[in-house]
């Protein structure tokens, strides 16, 4: 088969942030866009020939369009094979498991996670490495470099293929493998739950309910949880993954899963309910009449993973992102293993787990997951959650209650300032940290610096930490993933000790803490706010 080379001029702005490249899908749409981002991202990498690659994505809009361009131009530049989902479908943990269990050279995981998704709406690809996890800097960086000086890109003049059928076809000289995009992930939960447990618990009377936001997760959920665990057909919500998401916002927090939190507030509310996002990564936990903060989740899961099969001989260590809640770091403590407080950004968690020196890690963002793979896991969490409560025979706001009463209580809440003026956002956090007379109640104000344990990289500014006399902590950074204006974030947290008082309303809880930054940044005055626009 003939491979064609084509010229194309660099775009501007091709750089991957945080999770890849993140644009408008019109954007992606541009005759071209595909095309130049691929072919930089073969350049960066040292070229395809002879090399194996996973490539799925979330199946929103322009999902199965864009894995037509990439596969023709893997073929095109020598790839050996490329190991897709059926559809076009895989979650960014079960992508990130194929990378690692079949020893490929990487993967193209094409998702824009919780975003919307949609003509008008958002769309992203992005690029692991061979560990399954995401490119680092170094690799990103090559790669934008590619972009700004791309002229020409090699494709095929080649019919779309079909696939929606298992099984192997050939696309020039490249074999393109189309796999159930569930097995490998369901085969690996097997191995790391108590799945007899887990089963007797969903076939016991206790009821869930599993909200896939019409996201990449319900075929996941649909088959480990109503078809291997027996759980009753229906506990999986919007279980169809749709280009759109249905309209709604796949992210599962309290505002864009409100459905599911008001049915867990309410008279019919099941013992159990947890979502996930557009990509299958993130997750949110729910028992009856209770919300457990991303915070606590990590630290519930830390002191009681010992439960599951998968980490039953106990925890390497416990990292959790710096603003998340120091609620970890107790149970981390208590058990005499490693506490890593990292940067925002999952990628920081990358060294710590290939290393051997955590086995759980957690952000606030309602990400948490282990060394089972190298992405943040919705369902890994949701099931963990499962085999806890099957061993422990106790409700989720039991096993919450008895968690406080054993390590105290970190009551936690962020809230966001969304679209403020940049340079407005930008002076609070330069004003803060300029601040050297430290008004009465403020132990320390410092901003974030993380030198990496295993590799020794420094990343500087990744957020300010205003300590207070008698154990609060607020922490304010900016952003790295807004797309209008800047958005800043107040993550606030009081510790209550075992003995304090635990039922305290969260918001109330931390009204004093708010005040006190309040005094001290100026935020409500300065951004033109009465308050946040969100609470998590
Ligand atoms: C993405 C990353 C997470 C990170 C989050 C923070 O979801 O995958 O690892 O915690 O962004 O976003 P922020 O907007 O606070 O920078
Ligand atoms: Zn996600």
């Amino acid at each position: 088969m003939d491979v064609m080379i084509k010229s194309v001029t660099p775009f501007e702005g091709q750089k991957p942030g945080t999770s890849g490249l993140r644009k408008k899908t019109r954007v992606f749409m541009t005759p071209g866009y595909v095309e130049a981002f691929v072919q930089s991202i073969f350049n960066a990498i040292g070229g395809c020939a002879g090399k194996t690659f996973v490539v799925g994505g979330d199946g929103r809009y322009f999902n199965a369009e864009a894995i037509q361009t990439i596969l023709r131009m893997a073929a095109a530049n020598g790839a050996a094979r490329c190991i897709v989902g059926q559809g076009g479908l895989l979650s960014t943990p079960a992508a990130s498991n194929l990378i690692r269990q079949r020893g490929t050279d990487g993967g193209l995981i094409l998702s824009a996670s919780h975003n919307p998704g949609g003509i008008d709406e958002d769309f992203g690809l992005k690029y692991n490495i061979s560990n399954g996890g995401p490119a680092p800097e170094s690799v990103t960086g090559a790669m934008f470099e590619q972009t700004k000086t791309i002229s020409e890109y090699k494709t095929l003049d080649t019919a779309d293929l079909d696939l929606s059928a298992l099984g192997e076809v050939t696309l020039g000289d490249m074999v393109v493998e189309i796999i159930d995009p569930v097995t490998d992930y369901a085969a690996l939960m097997e191995t790391l739950f108590d799945f007899d447990a887990i089963r007797g618990l969903l076939t016991g009377g206790f009821t869930m309910k599993f909200d896939a936001m019409h996201a990449v997760t319900g075929p996941y959920a649909k088959a480990i949880l109503e078809g291997t665990l027996g759980a009753p057909e229906g506990t999986v919500l919007n279980g169809e993954p749709k280009v759109d998401f249905g309209g709604g916002h796949p992210d599962p927090n309290p505002i864009w899963a409100k459905p599911l939190v008001d049915m867990v507030m309410g008279a019919e509310a099941p013992d159990f309910a947890a979502a996930s996002d557009g990509d299958g990564d993130r997750n949110m936990i729910l028992g009856k009449g209770i919300y457990v903060t991303p915070s606590d989740s990590l630290a519930v899961l830390a002191a009681n993973a010992h439960l599951a099969p998968g980490y039953a001989r106990g925890l390497a260590g416990v990292a959790r992102s710096m603003p998340t809640s120091r609620a970890a770091d107790r149970v981390a403590e208590k058990l005499g293993i490693g506490a890593y407080e990292t940067p925002t950004g999952w990628k920081f968690f990358g060294n710590l787990l290939d290393a051997g020196k955590a086995t759980l890690c957690g952000e606030e963002s309602a990400g948490t997951g282990s060394d089972h793979v190298r992405e943040k896991d919705g369902l890994w969490a949701v099931l963990l959650w499962l085999n806890v409560l099957a061993v422990r025979k106790m409700s989720v706001a039991e096993v919450l209650m008895d968690h406080w009463k054993t390590y105290g209580r970190d009551y936690y809440s962020r809230h966001d300032y969304e679209a403020v003026d940049a340079g407005i956002a930008n002076a609070i956090m330069d004003d803060l940290k300029a601040i050297t007379d430290l008004p009465a109640g403020i132990e320390k104000i410092d901003s974030f610096s993380y030198t990496d344990p295993v590799d020794g990289s420094v990343s500087e500014n990744q957020g300010m930490r205003v300590y207070f006399e008698g154990g609060a902590r607020a922490v304010m950074r900016l952003s790295g993933t807004g797309t209008e204006g800047a958005t800043i974030r107040l993550y606030l947290e009081q510790y209550t000790p075992a003995e304090g008082d635990l039922g305290i309303e969260t918001q109330a809880a931390l009204a004093p803490l708010v005040s006190a930054i309040d005094d001290l940044t100026g935020l409500k005055t300065r951004s033109g706010r009465e308050g946040p626009d969100v609470m998590t």
